[in-house]
């Protein structure tokens, strides 16, 4: 990637689609908080200077407005791949739940992977430990116990980060029966895969499947700081495998690694909507904002935390 002062352009993408969607928090209107952060997303990516394509976005043409799968962004430049998800968890801000986010991710054309928004199974940890510690074809036990042995605990030391949804019932199951303990989220697998990597969240190992846009997202995130992840599409039905057939996977039941699913180098950003572990949620006063992002890099391993304090009496648009 050319431009190192990129890293401050996405920040501000991320910030403006945060504040668009903090108006929203507690709310009880997801759509609403969504359409506000797709705009304002959509609208400052016209300040920066890259030829974009969305490859992760909000859908596809005919029903997505904005963002949506195959749009060109930007104001010119180098040309790159983008992967969005301007709100990360619309039903935690309109419940005003914690993790909510708003991110992106940057690559050189070609560099994610195409993923429909269709389910993914995935598995993650977090860095420092052996190559293949997990895999998603072995058994919930197996991987359990091969994390443990990894991270000298026993089973019972370890917490597994899974969304509350019935569909993964027998996974809980499985989980409490080797042993682990379990923290299970609402929403925001993003958050839930990043978890694995920072010691303050207690998270060893996420698990379950969530949105494949997510799985893309959450993969370039631990391309930049360490940790490993498998994805592998999974279908409702035969016109979502040719779908995928469609955008170029000759397997569609292959299981991608993080690096295959965001190759190269890439850039990763986000910012807090709700208050988190990882981000601080946007803090509203009279005529300003206060807002906590991170941007990290892939090929230098660079993690810098933006806070940054908006005054709307002097901000050039109008997002707020
Ligand atoms: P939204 O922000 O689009 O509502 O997605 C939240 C989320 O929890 C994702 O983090 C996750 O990948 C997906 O929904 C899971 O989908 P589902 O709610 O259908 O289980």
């Amino acid at each position: 990637m050319s431009d190192r002062n990129l890293a401050l352009d996405l920040v501000r993408v991320t910030e403006a689609a945060a504040l668009a969607a903090s108006r929203w928090i507690g709310l009880g209107k997801k759509n609403d908080a969504d359409g506000a952060a797709v705009e304002a997303m959509r609208k400052t990516f016209d300040t920066v200077a890259i030829d974009g394509t969305v490859v992760i976005g909000e859908g596809e043409m005919d029903e997505a407005p904005m963002l949506f799968i195959g749009e060109k962004v930007g104001a010119g430049g180098p040309k790159m791949d983008i992967a969005v998800d301007p709100l990360e968890g619309t039903t935690l801000t309109a419940k005003g739940g914690a993790n909510a986010i708003a991110t992106l991710a940057v690559a050189q054309h070609g560099n994610f992977l195409h993923a429909p928004d269709i389910y993914m199974d995935k598995i993650a940890v977090g860095g420092g430990l052996p190559l293949g510690v997990v895999d998603l074809d072995s058994s919930v036990a197996t991987n359990l116990r091969s994390l443990a042995r990894a991270k000298k605990c026993e089973v019972s030391d370890l917490v597994a980060c899974i969304l509350d949804r019935d569909r993964h019932a027998e996974l809980i199951a499985k989980c409490r029966e080797a042993g682990a303990r379990i923290m299970l989220i609402s929403d925001g697998d993003v958050y839930g895969v990043m978890a694995t990597t920072m010691p303050d969240s207690l998270v060893d190992i996420y698990l379950g499947s969530g949105g494949a846009p997510e799985g893309v997202l959450a993969a370039a995130a631990l391309r930049c700081v360490g940790g490993q992840m498998q994805g592998r599409l999974l279908y409702e039905d035969d016109s979502q495998i040719e779908r995928v057939r469609s955008m170029g996977h000759a397997d569609p039941k292959k299981v991608f690694t993080c690096e295959e699913m965001a190759k190269g180098d890439v850039m990763f950003a986000a910012t807090g909507v709700t208050p988190g572990a990882m981000l601080r949620g946007v803090k509203r006063f009279g005529h300003g904002a206060i807002t906590h992002s991170v941007i990290m890099r892939s090929a230098s391993g660079t993690v810098r935390y933006v806070e940054a304090h908006h005054n709307f009496a002097t901000k050039t648009w109008t997002a707020t």
